[in-house]
């Protein structure tokens, strides 16, 4: 197999708001991450992905799209972002843009002109608009919920003033879905592809790639609220069957519709020189059906989640990775493996203890495929408590408050420990930074041979200087205990991780080297090695 860039690169995820700020307004800007360029590529990473920057009112933390080739004013100019891939490029790494295809924000030019327009005109075919149901038209065409909870449906005012009809946003109601039966749909996300892709940018990474096609609006769905929590990664008062039985056939999410589009997008990508790449943001049941996305004329990688839910539970760890990597395989598509991003809870918190965070990234960043580290995690940070009033996500808002939502984990980044907003602003950072976090602050890190930050860097070092970590040739186990996932790589490459509460004694005949521990303490004394609960250790032989 031709070794691209892509197939095992470690990809960071910036979330622009809460990286760095540069002009003092207390939100993180493109200026900020070129600023911020030589920590990354210090970092070791190979490539960057950053969250949307686009022009947006901001009401899903730039998911809303308002126009999808300009940058908003927030975040700087085009300028900015062509001196951004630019420069990331000059530091040896690549970079890759979010792109939003299932909705647009509901202050694009394109849903101001629908509501302006008149029922079954061009301006409305180009969403999901209905009339309503019952005499006065004022019930919703179905019964679909929000992904954000709350209907799924808003009724619009006509020009004249009087109540209309309902246009579809599986998430809030300022994202109006976009239909993708109009072809002139398709033609405007192509624009998009282009006009980045001619900037210079390696790829994209896909929101909701699953959400594009929908069957059968025209029906209700048999159980809207159940679907609405089935759809949540961290469910847990569902039972397993009931759950599948919910995902199984959605009638808006992962529609054979879908693959079309890839397979243009696909073209497209390749049209262009280099190596561009796609990695789709899905949530499918069965998992097998994400291998369809990745399919050789598709899509190159998909995000694998199961590491935002896992259990500290070794047995589900090991079914996990088997089952990732077979299902890959059947298409050739590498897998990815991933700990937290902006939409989860960080994973020191999600876990309660920095030791098992660390012990768990040893596993994933040794496994053959990509990895995926989203900002802060590098500094074992955990997630913030932020006040209700700070909030801002529309999911503590559409849930009336029963979800906390996902701010918790978009906290601006603590750079130096004794600088104001901890460096990150001169100005008040959009969300209040704890107190804890000068402990936490780069500067700190950096300095401390032994902490998160540099145990990230050693990890990261290893993955790029060591030919049989990351790669993908297959990884066989070996014989451990229940609570111990053993296995190896090639060229003497063993990996021990013990997630039980006992220490895992293990003795050897023959020489062995730690290469990296997610403890400091580690050696192997007298041909024995004791691997202490909850940690991870990389064996050379
Ligand atoms: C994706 C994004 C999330 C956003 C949602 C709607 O899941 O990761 O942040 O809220 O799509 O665009």
């Amino acid at each position: 197999m031709t070794k691209t860039w892509w197939r095992d690169a470690a990809i960071y995820q910036i979330y622009p708001r809460s990286f760095q700020d540069t002009n003092g307004d207390g939100e993180g800007d493109l200026a900020g991450v070129i600023e911020r360029l030589p920590f990354l590529a210090g970092l070791g990473v190979d490539a960057l992905w950053l969250s949307p920057f686009y022009k947006s009112p901001n009401r899903d933390g730039g998911y809303d799209v308002s126009d999808p080739r300009d940058v908003d004013p927030r975040f700087g100019s085009l300028v900015d972002a062509k001196e951004l891939i630019l420069k990331t490029h000059e530091h040896g790494m690549k970079i890759i843009f979010d792109i939003v295809p299932n909705h647009f924000s509901s202050d694009h030019i394109w849903f101001q002109e629908a509501l302006k327009s008149k029922p079954g005109s061009p301006s409305r075919n180009r969403f999901h608009f209905y009339d309503g149901r019952g005499p006065e038209g004022n019930e919703p065409p179905n019964n679909w919920n929000s992904v954000f909870g709350g209907p799924s449906w808003s009724r619009v005012k006509e020009a004249d003033g009087s109540l209309g009809q309902w246009y579809l946003h599986l998430f809030d109601s300022s994202q109006p879905d976009l239909n993708w039966e109009n072809p002139e749909v398709a033609e405007d996300f192509e624009k998009t592809l282009r006009f980045w892709l001619d900037l210079g940018i390696d790829g994209f990474r896909i929101d909701v790639a699953h959400g594009l096609a929908k069957d059968a609006i025209s029906q209700n769905h048999p159980d809207p609220e159940g679907l609405t929590r089935a759809l949540r990664l961290d469910v847990v008062d569902m039972e397993k069957t009931v759950r599948e039985n919910l995902l199984k056939d959605i009638p808006f999410f992962d529609r054979d519709g879908v693959h079309q589009i890839y397979r243009q997008w696909r073209k497209i990508l390749d049209s262009y020189e280099g190596d561009r790449m796609s990695v789709a943001e899905i949530l499918v049941f069965p998992t097998i059906r994400g291998t369809r996305y990745v399919r050789p004329d598709e899509l190159h990688q998909i995000f694998n989640f199961d590491f935002l839910v896992a259990p500290w539970d070794a047995t589900m760890i090991k079914e996990s990775i088997d089952r990732t990597l077979r299902e890959v395989a059947t298409v050739g598509a590498p897998a990815t493996w991933v700990l937290c991003n902006h939409d989860s809870s960080r994973i020191v918190s999600r876990l309660g203890d920095s030791d098992k965070a660390k012990a768990l990234s040893m596993i994933l960043h040794a496994l053959p495929g990509g990895i995926y580290i989203y900002q802060g995690e590098e500094l074992g940070l955990p997630d913030a408590d932020v006040p209700s009033e700070f909030r801002q996500d529309p999911v503590f808002f559409r849930s009336n408050g029963s979800d906390n939502g996902r701010d918790g984990c978009r906290v601006p980044l603590p750079w130096l420990s004794a600088a104001e907003n901890y460096g990150f602003s001169t100005g008040s950072p959009w969300l209040p930074q704890p107190k804890a976090w000068a402990d936490y602050a780069v500067d700190v890190e950096s300095a401390d041979p032994n902490s998160f930050l540099n145990f990230y860097k050693k990890s990261l070092a290893l993955r790029k200087s060591h030919p049989a970590l990351g790669g993908e040739d297959s990884i066989q186990w070996i014989e451990s205990p229940e609570s111990v996932l053993h296995f190896q790589r090639s060229l003497g490459l063993q990996i021990i991780a013990n997630l039980g509460a006992e220490t895992y004694s293990l003795n050897f005949t023959s020489e062995v080297e730690i290469l990296h521990s997610s403890r400091v303490e580690i050696v192997v004394q007298d041909g024995v090695l004791n691997v202490p609960s909850n940690t991870t250790v990389w064996l050379q032989f």
